[in-house]
């Protein structure tokens, strides 16, 4: 599974250009779950205009409807019939002061109606101080006794490596996957393991040493999948690794 998150970029020019750039680079047509959470006002436009990407889904939601200036809600999401939403980006957090509790509203209003994407990840002062696995087991801790549905998806996004430049070692997201699938699995209800994505500074110069890893399952591209070619290119190297 290789997801691009745009974040707040993009523009009609640009996603015209991206979607000619992508065809022309794209070696392998598999069935890789492909999917692109552009910034939400072209959700639309780009659901008909990129036929080349299976799954188009959203970077957020909220877990009501009404009055609430700015939201977009899940029953909103399942009318545009969209493939899945990204929920608790580091920016979310940090820049919206989302916490977990919040998120977690999200989730159970996502569950079992829109493929829900769970970003978490640990900052680098939580990184030196070896508490990874504890940050990342309390924002798991809100999925606890949930029945997850079994599209339930993970994202592994260290907050110091997001656009930094910077990864973990391959061998140390490897183990981090691995635990993540172990916390999820005993706290969900119907004890799910999920997919576990990484993400955080993903080019297509490092994606092999990645999805070489047996327990990391694919991507969520930032800044490298604003390229159409790019954004191939480690489509490609997916592919030609990974069923
Ligand atoms: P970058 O690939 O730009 O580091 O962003 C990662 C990310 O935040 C994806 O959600």
């Amino acid at each position: 599974m290789i997801i691009a998150n745009w974040k707040c970029n993009g523009s009609t020019e640009m996603y015209k250009t991206w979607s000619v750039d992508f065809s022309n680079e794209l070696l392998h047509k598999k069935d890789t779950y492909l999917g692109i959470a552009p910034p939400s006002i072209y959700f639309g436009d780009i659901k008909s205009y990129l036929t080349c990407i299976p799954f188009i889904g959203v970077q957020d939601v909220d877990y009501l409807d009404g009055p609430r200036t700015g939201a977009i809600s899940v029953d909103m999401l399942i009318d545009m019939d969209c493939n899945f939403s990204i929920v608790g980006h580091s920016e979310r957090r940090q820049l919206f002061n989302e916490d977990n509790e919040l998120i977690k509203k999200k989730i159970e209003s996502l569950n079992n109606k829109i493929m829900t994407v769970l970003c978490i990840g640990e900052t680098m002062v939580e990184s030196q101080k070896g508490s990874t696995k504890n940050i990342l087991e309390e924002q798991l801790g809100i999925i606890k006794g949930l029945e997850l549905n079994e599209s339930f998806t993970v994202a592994y996004e260290p907050v110091w490596a997001i656009g930094s430049g910077l990864t973990p070692e391959p061998n140390d997201i490897n183990e981090i996957h691995k635990y993540i699938k172990d916390v999820v699995q005993s706290y969900s209800a119907n004890n799910h393991i999920p997919g576990v994505l990484y993400g955080g500074s993903v080019t297509d110069i490092n994606a092999e040493s990645f999805f070489k890893k047996q327990y990391v399952d694919g991507a969520l591209v930032g800044g490298a999948s604003l390229k159409g070619a790019s954004f191939a290119k480690i489509v490609n190297i997916f592919n030609g690794m990974k069923q």
